[in-house]
């Protein structure tokens, strides 16, 4: 461990050790209902408030990008009424609540292949990620149907075929190729990786972006996920030491 925690605010004063870039994978919001005895969709209903809080308190905080898992290839498996409703929230989300995003000067993107969701959510989204497009303060970037496999595989596909078709020598290719492929490129990789409810595995969630990231496990169920837990997490983070493999 190194040095004592920072206060964020001299952090950011400063210019301390704050994150560029934050990812979090949103967990618990079943479990947060259950102990309430209400139904799921309460707890996913609660969940999108935390996080609107969440990325209020990122563009607060000075993060530069923010990227939250909201639905993985493998959430399909869910009970279809599930997916039906959280489609549902996710379209209100973007109906309700992208106005308030853009003019805080929030740009809004996607991950993940949101193309197969229906198309008038498609269409909501795109109109959403051009409407912020110009917005510089904070990227949110929302994975969306994602699954780093998926997109590590597709990366992996289009260099086959720069090689097969002689644009780049097959032993001239290196690591940055491979993060160029991704649709993570525009960013820097995520320094703090959180995920909450006190689950700890990755979850086909940035595997190869993650790979020198600070890894955060909490047991806070999303939907009680804020302001403070987020602070919190970044006053972490300035207390680890970074070595990226050296001494
Ligand atoms: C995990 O809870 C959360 C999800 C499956 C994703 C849903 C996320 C939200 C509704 C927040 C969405 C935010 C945006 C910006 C669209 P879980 O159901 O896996 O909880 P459990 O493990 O306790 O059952």
């Amino acid at each position: 461990m190194g040095q004592a925690a920072a206060p964020l605010e001299a952090m950011v004063a400063g210019g301390g050790r704050l994150p560029r870039h934050v990812a979090i994978i949103m967990d618990g919001n079943g479990r947060w209902a259950k102990k309430r005895l209400l139904p799921r969709m309460a707890g996913h209903r609660k969940g999108i408030e935390a996080a609107k809080a969440v990325v209020r308190a990122a563009g607060e905080f000075g993060l530069e990008v923010l990227t939250l898992y909201a639905f993985s290839t493998e959430n399909w498996s869910r009970p279809a009424e599930e997916v039906g409703e959280l489609m549902g929230l996710l379209r209100h989300f973007i109906r309700a609540d992208v106005a308030e995003l853009a003019e805080n000067g929030v740009q809004l993107r996607v991950i993940g292949d949101y193309r197969a969701l229906a198309p008038d959510l498609v269409k909501l989204i795109d109109e959403a990620v051009e409407k912020t497009a110009s917005n510089t303060k904070t990227t949110l970037v929302i994975a969306l149907n994602y699954g780093s496999q998926a997109e590590i595989t597709q990366a992996v596909r289009d260099l086959a075929s720069d090689a097969a078709e002689g644009r780049i020598d097959p032993v001239a290719i290196t690591a940055e190729h491979v993060t160029a492929r991704l649709e993570t490129s525009d960013w820097p990789a995520p320094d703090l990786l959180i995920r909450t409810s006190g689950e700890q595995r990755l979850s086909n969630f940035l595997l190869w972006q993650a790979a020198y990231a600070e890894l955060l496990f909490v047991d806070t169920l999303w939907p009680d996920f804020g302001r403070a837990e987020l602070k919190a997490a970044l006053d972490q983070y300035a207390r680890r030491e970074r070595r990226f493999g050296g001494l």
